[in-house]
Formats: C-alpha cells, structure tokens, sequence
C-alpha cells in the first residue's frame, strides 16, 4: 500500500462536490460522482486554473477561471479529443480516501 496517500476524509468531499488537495507535489481535483470518488489532475491545461475548486455537474468538472470542462471519469475535455487530463486510481477504506498518483501528462520524468 506504500504508493497509496491518504487525500482526504469522505466527509471532505460528499456526492456532487469536488475539492482541491496537493499531494506528494501534485494538484489534485477530487470529486464524488452519486457517492464513487474520482481523481484528476488539477492543474487546468488552459491557464493553470485550479480544477478542484471548479463547480461539479454529474461527471463534468468546470474549471473556475474559463469554464473547460472535463469528464472526471476518464479526464477528457469536453470538446477537445486531444486534451485530456491524468486519471488517479482512488481507494476508499473506513471513510478515508487514498489515492495512487499516475504521472501527469506533460510532466518530466
Ligand atoms: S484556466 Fe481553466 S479554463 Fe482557463
């Protein structure tokens, strides 16, 4: 279990909202989708805004700053194929969320 890290509390994050978290240096938007926990990358492709605190609709995150959207099931851009962000395996166990973060696209090895 060493590469999952605790993200929050399901109390933190009940159906229909998405929060923000930094963990192990990653921007993390975290979002509860009818009661299943999702993860994404955080950071907006667009400018950097922050996904996480962006309103949650279903499944479709909408970033704060200019309205992208994203499914945060698989991390696409609503209207763009070629933009998509990373997905987080999420683990929920006694009320607390872990997440098992994957390399974010774009980033440096
Ligand atoms: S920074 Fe997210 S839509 Fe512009």
């Amino acid at each position: 279990m060493a590469d999952w890290i605790e993200i929050a509390t399901l109390d933190e994050c009940p159906p229909g909202i998405s929060i923000e978290r930094v963990i192990a240096g990653q921007i993390v938007a975290l979002a509860n989708v009818e009661g299943r926990l999702h993860a994404i990358d955080g950071l907006c492709p667009h400018q950097g805004g922050p996904l996480g605190t962006g309103v949650l609709c279903g499944s479709i995150l909408t970033c704060p700053w200019h309205g992208w959207q994203f499914d945060v099931v698989d991390g696409r851009h609503q209207l763009s194929a070629s933009v998509r962000q990373t997905v987080h395996e999420v683990q929920v166990r006694d009320g607390t969320v872990f997440v098992r973060l994957a390399r974010v696209r774009g980033a440096d090895a």
